[in-house]
């Protein structure tokens, strides 16, 4: 039996429903800059054990939930359990980012590659999923997620985080097949990985595509969105008699709002270089918005953190399909009073 949803104004805002206020999440809203988190870390050992631990994932998916008035929950994960799970040799190195043993370089790399099974490699993932359902108890939706296969991609040629993306880049010019396999048995993993998440109890998926904007406009379309359409076109859409929404959020994809939208996603991220309006415009009311204040705002005076949240809420206008959300992940070093200060804003607004 599972409790029924109390709070599904995330839901209906992703589906463009009307909803008496606007929905807020924040992405990252489980991570360092929470006391409670870096103590949950220490217990766990390290981030990988953190995440593999469905008690420790489940304990640090409530923690921002706990302490704010949010209106969702994301899985407490990362995008590299899918390279993790293919045995790449995925390491966390404190203060370093992510680390992979063996990158993917060339066409013999990719044919190594398996697809997880979710329910065997994966399944620590899917377990978490159920117990945050559990004891969220019908708070708040549960957000599941994975990365988009570019994005993953790009960890598993680089062999870490890069700047430049200079090794992935060249195999998209020197071989793009090789490339193109890649991303196929990333695009087919992930649509096993997410449809497992719903089936756990995942009531909306998100794909983060945090560097397909770092492409030209013909290659994200080729390299990036052709795989984020395979997956949405494949996802799950109902589960215990709902809609599962699901979310495209491509950091820098400003300029390729309306090809996004076109995929059948339900709602488009929007990070903070495009204005809500713009991007409303370039959209035309096919899907919901999330998005978009500069996570930087975190470390503005109250007033004008206070300020430039209203701006964006206003940014918006008048009707549905809006969730707010910052324009990409919370850093480390925000002042967790500052996100109470934001919750606050964004739970009593009401538009002007
Ligand atoms: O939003 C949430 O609260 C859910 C948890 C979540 C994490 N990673 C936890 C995490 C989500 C949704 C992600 C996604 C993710 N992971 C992305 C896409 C979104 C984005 O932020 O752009 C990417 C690119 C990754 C890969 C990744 N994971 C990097 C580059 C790093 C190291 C950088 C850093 O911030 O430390 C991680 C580690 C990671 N994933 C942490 C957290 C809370 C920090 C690990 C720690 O505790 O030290």
């Amino acid at each position: 039996m599972t409790a029924v949803l109390k709070n599904d104004l995330l839901l209906r805002a992703l589906l463009r429903e009307p909803t008496p206020r606007r929905p807020i999440w924040l992405m990252r809203q489980a991570g360092r800059y929470l006391p409670e988190y870096r103590a949950t870390r220490a217990r766990a050992g390290n981030f990988m054990a953190m995440c593999m631990s469905p008690q420790f994932a489940c304990e640090v998916t409530l923690q921002p939930i706990d302490r704010y008035p949010l209106d969702a929950a994301i899985l407490f994960s990362d995008i590299l359990t899918i390279p993790h799970a293919m045995d790449v040799g995925l390491e966390f190195e404190a203060g370093e980012g992510p680390k992979i043993e063996r990158p993917i370089r060339s066409a013999a790399d990719v044919d190594k590659l398996k697809i997880p099974d979710p329910a065997h490699e994966l399944r620590y993932v899917v377990d978490a999923v159920a117990l945050i359902r559990r004891e969220l108890n019908g708070r708040v939706p549960l957000i599941g997620f994975a990365g988009s296969p570019w994005t993953v991609g790009t960890y598993m040629v680089e062999g870490g985080g890069s700047k430049t993306f200079g090794r992935i880049k060249r195999m998209m010019y020197e071989s793009p097949r090789v490339l193109h396999r890649l991303l196929d048995v990333l695009a087919r993993s992930t649509i096993l990985y997410l449809n497992a998440q719903i089936a756990a109890g995942a009531q909306a998926v998100m794909v983060f595509d945090t560097w397909g904007g770092v492409l030209t406009p013909a290659q994200y379309e080729e390299f990036s969105l052709h795989y984020m359409a395979q997956i949405v076109d494949a996802l799950t859409r109902e589960a215990d008699g709902r809609r599962v929404p699901s979310i495209v959020f491509t950091k820098g994809g400003g300029a390729w709002l309306a090809k996004i939208a076109a995929i059948g996603c339900d709602a488009v991220g929007v990070d903070w270089t495009t204005d809500l309006a713009t991007a409303r415009a370039a959209v035309g009311g096919r899907v919901a918005l999330q998005g978009n204040l500069d996570p930087s705002a975190l470390f503005a005076p109250a007033a004008t953190l206070h300020a430039e949240t209203l701006r964006v809420l206003d940014s918006f206008g008048a009707g549905p399909g809006h969730v707010f959300n910052l324009g990409h992940g919370i850093t480390p070093d925000v002042d967790p009073e500052r996100v109470a200060v934001l919750v606050d804003t964004v739970r009593n607004y009401t538009p002007r």
